[in-house]
């Protein structure tokens, strides 16, 4: 090692010993580890829940997204409509820590700069992203997959170990209620149908307690009356969450809007964002025609 590095090192260690004899001043080792917890959780103070600025993401020069800007508020349901290949997904991976950007900027609340977290803290801090097919573990009960949820964040030992306390069964059974899968509870996953399904992985992002929900075509394959359920269940959730929805299905976002005249829905295109206003508006607009609706 070189000295260079030997100091370095040296003098990290140094800033460490005096942080931890702070921390331990200021009110021993529970406020400590509390304190860190605390650098974690995202600041919804100032309203905003998430907020991407100018990113751009390049793969071999083609660019997936441009310069692309949106913010949603705290407790809005925000719905993303846009051609195949506008950077829809692109942007939840960006959210999520999946890819990189190139440029630009992404927080979640007003404190947390996601660009800086791996994909696992980003989990942590409350971002839940369902994925368009669903995983849930086909041989396990219903009840089992929500439990699983609940421990997916514990060690092997510690998850051998777990016991389900009375406030965790509680939650079990009200995420049962709102997913519609109250009476298939003891059901085995694998026979569940492909909405329900997509119900129970909804129920098991849920169970992790996410404050925004990234949700990519979470409709695709349903039957209509699957379909109006789940704008139901995201409509329950609209509020005490986030949620940004992405659905080439219009008459799912219709239903999403429905009777909400300020309700805003965001239109992708080539990476950046084309319109962005109520239902109505991004319909009429000439440009959103030609490129998506009218087609
Ligand atoms: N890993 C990658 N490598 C190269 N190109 C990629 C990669 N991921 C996405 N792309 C390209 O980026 C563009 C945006 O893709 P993306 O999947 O974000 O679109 P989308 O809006 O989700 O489309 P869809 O509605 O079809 O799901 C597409 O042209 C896609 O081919
Ligand atoms: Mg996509």
């Amino acid at each position: 090692m070189t000295p260079d590095l030997m100091e370095a090192g040296s003098r990290a260690r140094a800033a460490m010993v005096e942080r931890q004899a702070q921390i331990e001043a200021a009110g021993g080792r529970v406020a400590a580890r509390q304190q860190l917890l605390r650098l974690n959780e995202p600041d919804f103070t100032q309203g905003v829940a998430l907020y991407l600025d100018d990113i751009t993401v390049s793969f071999d020069g083609f660019k997936a997204l441009n310069a692309l800007t949106m913010t949603i508020n705290v407790g809005e349901l925000r719905c993303i409509i846009g051609p195949n290949g506008a950077g829809k997904t692109t942007m939840m991976d960006v959210i999520t820590g999946k890819t990189r950007p190139d440029a630009g900027k992404a927080f979640f609340g007003s404190t947390i700069d996601l660009l800086r977290l791996r994909e696992n803290d980003i989990v942590q801090a409350g971002i839940g992203r369902k994925f368009q097919k669903p995983t849930v573990f086909e041989q396990l009960s219903v009840f089992e997959n929500l439990e699983l949820a609940l421990k997916a964040d514990r060690s092997v030992r510690a998850s051998a170990l777990f016991r389900l306390n009375g406030a965790q069964a509680d939650r079990i059974g009200e995420v049962l209620t709102l997913i519609h899968l109250k009476d298939s509870a003891q059901r085995t996953a694998g026979l569940l149908s492909h909405g329900q399904k997509q119900w129970l992985e909804i129920g098991m992002l849920l169970m992790q307690d996410p404050k925004l929900l990234l949700l990519d075509e979470p409709v695709a394959g349903m039957t209509d009356e699957e379909t109006e359920r789940t704008a139901e269940l995201f409509l329950t959730l609209e509020g005490s969450h986030s949620l940004m929805v992405v659905e080439h299905d219009m008459k799912f976002i219709g239903e999403l809007t429905e009777g909400k005249p300020n309700k805003k829905v965001t239109v992708l295109h080539e990476g950046s964002v084309l319109a962005e206003g109520t239902l109505a508006e991004v319909q009429a607009n000439e440009k959103v025609v030609e490129v998506y609706l009218g087609r």
